[in-house]
């Protein structure tokens, strides 16, 4: 199989790296808009296995025919290109796979979850697959929810947990991924499915303690906007699901930021005119911002992405998390990359290997619920993404 690497940014590069290992994987085209990181992430590919290509994704024509040359489209882009990704992709007649989504379109101008999975007869009408939202969350963290899922007799609520400890150098303020997905999630009033109804919070409002297992140990973690609470209710209901919720920990400095950017309305993406030039807000403040692959090395800590389910076993009341654990300092130890960048890139490519090997035969437009939950905690084994489980004391 030929894998179109639609942008080799922090996690592109994992993207790019992890699946070039794998055997069915014939050659990895990478495609960026940004030629100096071509060339710095096609030097770190087996040579006889990488091809690159300049390209702006803004071009409908350079995109379906890059999409044309392969047989599979790997989105690692902002979550705003999803939609005109998919697209090109139904027109070469691809594969594909995103790691997120943006929306809703009538707070952020792009295309949400709904969106993405309306295209579910278009996809299958062509026998292609088009798997949305497989990073590590969302992604993993759906895969573990429906591995409880399927573990519980009855499932009263699924929180997915997202905590990091790192302390970074050099920066203020930093953010370890595409830092306009993190001011868009942020600044949304989060989507939350409470008491059998789906409902938003305020933004920046609800937040929670929570104790991850060691080395991460205890975060005040903070709802914001994202898939899993769209997701998981929409496809693990079958149990009785009442709740579904999503929190992430957030350096309070850059809540503090959060609030300013909504203030002054630099997290808009409509562009707007500055002194005759017109520039996006969020792409403009993201730019400001160190990117991403700038923290490698730079982070230190782990992070601790989970699910955490709870409802009953054989009439018991039981609470139970499904955890993966990844340390920066080892991220950039074995593969010169922040653990962020490796945990999300790997877990992506898990789902693109197994493609490659046949081992996904699904087809239309699917996230991460709906696959072998074993299969999956398999290959991200072999990648070297521990998994972890444990039973918690009552709350
Ligand atoms: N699900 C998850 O767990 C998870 C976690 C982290 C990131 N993500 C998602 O993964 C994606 C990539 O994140 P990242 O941290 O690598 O971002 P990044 O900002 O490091 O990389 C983005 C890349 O896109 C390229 N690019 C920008 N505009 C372009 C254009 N017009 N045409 C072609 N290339 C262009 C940039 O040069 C850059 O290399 C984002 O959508 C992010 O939301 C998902």
């Amino acid at each position: 199989m030929r894998v179109l690497q639609l942008g080799v940014g922090a996690v592109g590069e994992v993207n790019a790296r992890v699946i070039a290992r794998e055997p069915a994987v014939e050659a990895v085209v990478l495609a960026d808009i940004d030629e100096s990181r071509l060339r710095e992430v096609a030097a770190k590919l087996p040579p006889g296995k990488v091809e690159t290509l300049v390209l702006d994704a803004s071009d409908h024509g350079a995109l379906v025919k890059a999409a044309k040359g392969v047989d599979f489209v790997l989105n690692a882009l902002a979550t705003a290109w999803d939609i005109p990704v998919m697209e090109a992709s139904l027109e070469a007649g691809r594969h594909y796979l995103d790691m997120g989504t943006g929306g809703p379109r009538e707070i952020t101008g792009t295309a949400d979850l709904d969106e993405q999975l309306a295209l579910d007869g278009e996809f299958k009408k062509r026998d292609l697959a088009g798997l949305v939202s497989f990073g590590i969350d969302p992604g993993v963290s759906d895969m573990f929810a429906r591995a409880l899922h399927d573990e519980f007799d009855t499932v009263e609520s699924l929180t997915v947990l997202d905590g990091d400890n790192a302390t970074v150098d050099g920066y203020e303020l930093a953010c370890s991924f595409s830092v306009e997905t993190m001011i868009e999630e942020c600044l949304l009033p989060p989507c939350v499915f409470r008491d059998g109804r789906e409902e938003r919070n305020e933004a920046l409002s609800v937040f929670r303690e929570f104790e991850f297992p060691a080395p991460v140990g205890k975060l005040t973690l903070c709802n914001v906007d994202h898939e899993e609470a769209q997701l998981m209710p929409l496809y693990l209901r079958g149990k009785g699901l009442r709740n579904a919720i999503f929190f992430i920990g957030l350096d309070p400095r850059m809540i503090d930021a959060f609030k300013v950017f909504r203030i002054l309305g630099l997290h808009q993406r409509e562009p707007v005119d500055f002194q005759g030039a017109m520039i996006s807000p969020i792409q403009f403040v993201a730019s400001r911002f160190p990117r991403p692959v700038d923290l490698a090395g730079k982070l230190h800590g782990a992070v601790c992405v989970g699910t955490l389910c709870e409802g009953t076993i054989g009439g018991e009341p039981v609470r139970r998390f499904r955890y993966q654990i990844t340390s920066h300092d080892d991220s950039w130890e074995k593969w010169g990359v922040q653990g962020t960048a490796f945990q999300t890139g790997a877990s992506a490519a898990c789902a693109v290997t197994q493609f490659a090997r046949g081992e996904i035969a699904r087809r239309g437009v699917f996230p991460a619920e709906v696959l072998d939950p074993a299969a999956y905690m398999a290959e991200m084994q072999k990648v070297g993404l521990a998994v972890g489980v444990v039973d918690l004391p009552a709350d």
